[in-house]
Formats: structure tokens, sequence, C-alpha cells
């Protein structure tokens, strides 16, 4: 097994020592863009891999053991490429190998959460936000899971997220992305639900499923500025005039589908 561990463009000195210390020694670095580097070291053992990948990640490492060769490395590297969309924002992992120094709107994501971009349920809202940020806005991201919504808003030019989810794991991540994407000053991320949120947004994403989404509309409904948007994802196209019914008197302004997936735009009736 490799392992490979992401680190800024100065921090290589330290993992190598660190990798030293854990007896993994001898490693490489790679630069798959300017800021990034990766320093990989092989392990012979597939499960001391393991054990040192997660060893370094919860010393808050972006770290993980991948195959070293064979049809299980080229699957490895499909699942590590890139996910680029609409020609503006491009997702990928932290210890991605491929080069992505040209990446328009580059979002690196650590270990933990959920939502790589690849799902199609995210990737419409990406969408989304790609046609309706302009800038300046305040977004608020509902089931931030990695909080690649937000960090996608902020890449787009909005001013300031704030992240929600049940899952403090999730919570962690997007922390931990922000910081990663120097956007850790305009992420507030909080387990908080979202009935203690105070203020009120200029957009709403909320990739969160059916059930979620009519629990929680009185509360998107109430969060949401006069003027401002709200999109819906993980839902099925035929529920979507469901959800668009629970958050009236906002209207359906849009709505995109993929496969069995669908997400829908809300806003008020005069926009
Ligand atoms: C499908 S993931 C979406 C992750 C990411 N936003 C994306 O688009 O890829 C849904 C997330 O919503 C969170 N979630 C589900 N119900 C929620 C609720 N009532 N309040 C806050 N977060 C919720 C889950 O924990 C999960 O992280």
């Amino acid at each position: 097994m490799i392992l490979v561990v992401a680190a800024g463009a100065n921090d290589t000195a330290d993992i190598c020592a660190r990798l030293d210390q854990l007896g993994a020694g001898a490693p490489s670095i790679a630069a798959p863009n300017e800021r990034r580097r990766l320093v990989l070291a092989t392990v012979d053992n597939p499960a001391e891999a393991g054990r040192v990948a997660e060893l370094l990640r919860d010393e808050g490492y972006a770290a993980i053991a991948r195959p070293a060769d064979g049809p299980a490395l080229e699957a490895w590297m499909r699942h590590t490429q890139p996910i680029r969309v609409g020609g503006r924002l491009t997702v990928c992992f932290a210890w991605s190998e491929h080069d992505c120094d040209d990446s328009p709107g580059l979002i690196e994501l650590g270990p933990g959460g959920f939502g790589n971009g690849e799902h199609p349920t995210t990737r419409m809202l990406l969408e989304v936000l790609i046609e309706r940020v302009h800038g300046g806005e305040r977004v608020l991201d509902v089931g931030c899971g990695t909080g690649v919504l937000g960090l996608g808003a902020l890449e787009l030019g909005a001013s300031r997220v704030t992240a929600v989810d049940l899952k403090p794991e999730a919570i962690a991540a997007t922390r931990r992305n922000a910081a990663w994407n120097a956007m850790g000053q305009r992420v507030d991320a909080t387990v908080e639900p979202l009935h203690t949120i105070a203020g009120s947004f200029d957009a709403i994403v909320a990739n969160i499923g059916r059930g979620a989404a009519v629990e929680l509309a009185p509360q998107l409904r109430r969060l949401l500025r006069p003027g401002g948007w709200l999109a819906v994802s993980g839902i099925s196209p035929s529920q979507c005039s469901l959800i668009a019914g629970f958050l009236r008197p906002l209207v359906e302004v849009d709505q995109r589908t993929s496969g069995e997936w669908a997400a829908v735009v809300l806003a008020q009736d005069d926009q």
C-alpha cells in the first residue's frame, strides 16, 4: 500500500519526520498543484498502512492508504479524479494525485462527511450555485456534510457561510475543509439545530432529502431573506411539487433532474 498525506507547500518536512517516527520512511513528494504537496510512502502491510493513515487523520492530517498497483490502483485513480462542474468549480480530494493546477474554482476535501461533488444531488446544487451566486451573498448550507456546497458558494464569490449538520463529524469535516481551503474565517459551522439559528440569508442550499426538507420547511422559510432563493436536493422529480407545497408562499422558479434525482429552487412569487 502507499500512504498518501496531503500537506501545504511548506509542511512536508514535518510530515516526513512524523512518517519516519511511525516507521514509514523514505517518502517521495508530489505536487498536484501550486499550493498542495503529497507525501507518499510505501507501507507493505495493508493493515499497518490503514492503521498509520487513521492515526495521522486523528492527528489532523489528510491521510489515506491507497493501493500500490494493479486494477485496484486504476480504480482508485478513477475515484480520485477531480470533479469539474460547469467550467467554474472543481472538487477533489486533498490526496488526489491528479494534476489540478489549472482547475477552475478548486475546492479540496479531506476525510469525513458526505459530499465530494460526485453525487448528482450535490452536483445539481453546485450547478445552481454557479448560476445564482453573483457575489457577496450570505449563504446557509443545511446538511453540510463535507461543507462542499458552502465552500463552492464562497469560491463563487459569496461572502459568508453558515453550515449546519446533525452529525458532529460533518461539522468537524466542514471546519477542516474550510481551513484547508483558506476559507476558515468565512465559515461558521455548527451542529446546533436549525431553529436556533438567527438572522436571514440571501441563499439557502439544502441537500437533505424529502423527510428533512418537509420537517425543516418552516425554518427554511424563516431564514430566507425576502428576495432570496432556496434550493432543495436529495429528492425525486415527483417530490418537487410536494416540497414546494410545504415551502409556500415561496414558489418554484427552477427545477433540474439527474436520473432518479431532482433539485428544486424556490423564491418569492415576484422574482
Ligand atoms: C446527502 S448529505 C449532503 C452533504 C452535502 N451538503 C452535499 O450536498 O453533498 C445530507 C447531510 O444532511 C445532514 N442532515 C440530515 N438531516 C438533517 C437535519 N434535520 N438537520 C441538519 N442536517 C441534516 C446529514 O447528516 C448529511 O450530512
